[in-house]
């Protein structure tokens, strides 16, 4: 794959559109209360610091890292947490803060993980989601974009941690 041969999928513009419209009805289904947003490293830090500073209720931020082995681009069958969240989240409100949804396995993975912590709530917001590349059923709550299949870069979204600081997202055109 060749990192210089793509096209833009979603100018800036538009993820800043789309970005202050999924906060606005976080806001709002969480008025009044205090969310603990947890974002999944690396690739949700772009995504996380421009929802949350979109939101209009308070929040407090931690973050998980989860590496999948065995499957290159794809998500192999075996995930690991390799970095906790440091905060107590038991009785809180929590939303996890993904770049993308592919096979589903890593969210699938983490939300029973932090549902052992007895959060009050638990919900999902994923950038991106592609939708038909399941192998576990999995829903988000909120969701940037659907996409088709194919590898996006930028926007935090990397191929071999190159990419991630483009501030719009690309589809890498197949050769
Ligand atoms: P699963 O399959 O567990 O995987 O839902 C989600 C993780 O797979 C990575 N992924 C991508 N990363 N461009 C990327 O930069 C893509 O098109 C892509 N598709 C999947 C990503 O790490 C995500 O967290
Ligand atoms: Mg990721």
């Amino acid at each position: 794959m060749d990192i210089m041969q793509r096209e833009i999928l979603f100018p800036r513009d538009e993820i800043q559109r789309r970005v202050r419209e999924l906060a606005a009805q976080i806001s709002n289904d969480y008025s009044g209360h205090e969310l603990i947003v947890i974002g999944v490293l690396k690739g949700a830090f772009i995504f996380m610091a421009d929802l949350i500073r979109a939101l209009s209720i308070p929040c407090r931020v931690d973050f998980v890292r989860i590496a999948s082995y065995g499957g290159g681009q794809e998500s192999g069958g075996r995930t690991v947490l390799t970095k906790d969240i440091e905060t107590s989240i038991r009785g809180r409100d929590i939303l996890v803060v993904e770049d993308i949804i592919d096979s589903g396995l890593t969210l699938t993975y983490l939300v029973d993980w932090l549902k052992e912590r007895n959060p009050q709530s638990l919900k999902v917001c994923a950038f991106l989601d592609k939708r038909r590349r399941r192998k576990v059923s999995f829903e988000a709550d909120y969701v940037g974009f659907t996409i088709d299949d194919g590898f996006v870069i930028g926007y935090g979204l990397d191929f071999n941690e190159q990419a991630r600081f483009l501030p719009e997202v690309y589809i890498i055109k197949q050769q």
